[in-house]
């Protein structure tokens, strides 16, 4: 890879954090998370910026914060599940950098976030079944937006993340 700088997107639950971490370790480069870049400059959870902002303000928030992630060199950066798809996110993260969808069934994404700890504002307040149906429909909606990342990498059959971060270094 010649830019020096990797972009990680993808539905909830895909990975993103995870595979990132693994891979700036791999590459010997900085590991950015957009969610929690912008807990650290807003002093505030996402949970709380939804609250207070609801989730147009959060939107404005995150297209703000990916420009001033997507300029820094050398850097491991994994996005928030809608990140590509609002404004025009995803065309300046593919001029930013070599995107890469980690694409996952609803099945497989549902699985991980039922075992997973962080708080997610879209997912609160639903019944399991909810949240199955939700996920379904928005990744359908969400998917033409992924989809222009410059890489693919289905991550439903690799149970392991190291392998899927080796998997993102070889595209
Ligand atoms: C969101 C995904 C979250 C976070 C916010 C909204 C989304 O990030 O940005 O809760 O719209 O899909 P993760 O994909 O890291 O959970």
């Amino acid at each position: 890879m010649t830019i020096p700088r990797i972009i990680l997107l993808g539905y909830m639950g895909a990975g993103k954090t995870t595979v990132g971490k693994a891979l700036a370790k791999a590459l010997n480069l900085q590991f950015y998370d957009l969610d929690w870049y912008i807990e650290n400059r807003m002093h505030m959870t996402v949970k709380q910026i939804f609250d207070e902002r609801g989730e147009e303000g959060f939107r404005k928030i995150e297209h703000n914060m990916l420009h001033e992630v997507a300029e820094f060199e050398d850097v491991v950066i994994s996005c928030g599940g809608g990140t590509p798809c609002f404004f025009d996110n995803i065309d300046y993260m593919n001029q930013q950098g070599e995107t890469v969808y980690l694409k996952a069934t609803p099945d497989v994404l549902y699985g991980h976030l039922k075992m997973g700890r962080t708080v997610r504002p879209l997912l609160l307040n639903k019944t399991p079944d909810e949240v199955k149906d939700f996920v379904s429909r928005q990744l359908a909606e969400r998917e033409p937006f992924y989809t222009k990342a410059k890489h693919v990498i289905d991550v439903s059959l690799m149970d392991n993340y190291e392998k899927i971060a080796i998997t993102v270094d070889n595209v």
